[in-house]
């Protein structure tokens, strides 16, 4: 499983490499904002070859094929490209997502940036990797001396969440704040320890479910708003070194 995922993600990575910066067709998904390339497709296309070559009998679920089901306890929880708007602007901070459920737990995640060239890549109870160097999250104890990083649902007009009240309450406090415009690479990089917290609403599983076991691997911790359970399938994530967690809850509450 290891190695159909490396080679799934490095043959989805020679091609986002190759269109990267280049000319490529652009459509409009739900609303305008929201859009999907011919390389998100040719990437998505690339990893379910490669997964079904292996393991046919597998679930699949990814972002713009959807859902292909089959009695499997495994599923593949495949992002082709997350940061596809950085993408289609020729910003180099987009990546491949592919997370591994068994039994309604993530076991294997991997996170590649073919531009940088960063590979993320954890599996359960055996640590979070970065270009096969183990990483760690950072040991930030005071929520003022940290660096956070978030993102923005593409509506957020009548969102049930305020995500520019939280951002508002943050640097209320002073707290310097990232968007990277990439989910995924907002986990990878607070488990490498760039950043010390990472919160968004409304993410969707092939978002987070790579990102999600590289963070607790890393040995970051990862709930809801409410330091609930964290589940793929919702929609709250804060995930953070473990230390500034409280606290960054606190600030969340009530929003
Ligand atoms: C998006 C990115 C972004 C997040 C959006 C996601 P996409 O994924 O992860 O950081 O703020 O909510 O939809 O559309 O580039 O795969
Ligand atoms: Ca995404
Ligand atoms: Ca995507």
């Amino acid at each position: 499983m290891k190695n159909t995922l490396h080679k799934a993600a490095f043959e989805a990575g020679k091609i986002i490499k190759e269109y990267f910066a280049g000319t490529f067709k652009i459509e409009s998904k739900d609303i305008i904002s929201n859009i999907v390339t011919e390389v998100d497709k040719k990437s998505e296309s690339k990893i379910i070859e490669i997964i079904k070559a292996d393991f046919p009998e597998h679930n699949i679920l990814s972002e713009e094929i959807g859902a292909l089901e089959t009695d499997s306890e495994y599923k593949w929880v495949i992002d082709p490209i997350d940061g596809t708007i950085n993408f289609a602007h020729g910003i180099p901070i987009c990546c491949i997502s592919i997370g591994v459920e068994k039994e309604g737990e993530i076991i294997y995640g991997l996170v590649y940036n073919p531009m940088s060239e960063e590979l993320f890549y954890a599996e359960k109870g055996k640590g979070a990797y970065l270009n096969e160097k183990r990483i760690s999250v950072t040991k930030e104890n005071n929520l003022r001396k940290s660096l956070l990083v978030t993102g923005f649902p593409y509506v957020s007009k009548n969102c049930p969440y305020k995500p520019v009240e939280s951002f508002k309450r943050f640097i209320d406090l002073d707290i310097p704040i990232r968007r990277l415009g990439s989910a995924a690479l907002d986990l990878c990089w607070t488990a490498l320890g760039r950043f010390d917290g990472f919160w968004e609403y409304n993410l969707n599983p092939w978002d987070v479910a790579a990102g999600y076991l590289i963070m607790t691997e890393a040995g970051g911790k990862v709930t809801d708003f409410k330091n609930g359970k964290f589940s793929i399938y919702e929609k709250e994530i804060l995930a953070t070194n473990g230390l500034i967690h409280n606290e960054m809850l606190k600030v969340l509450m009530n929003l």
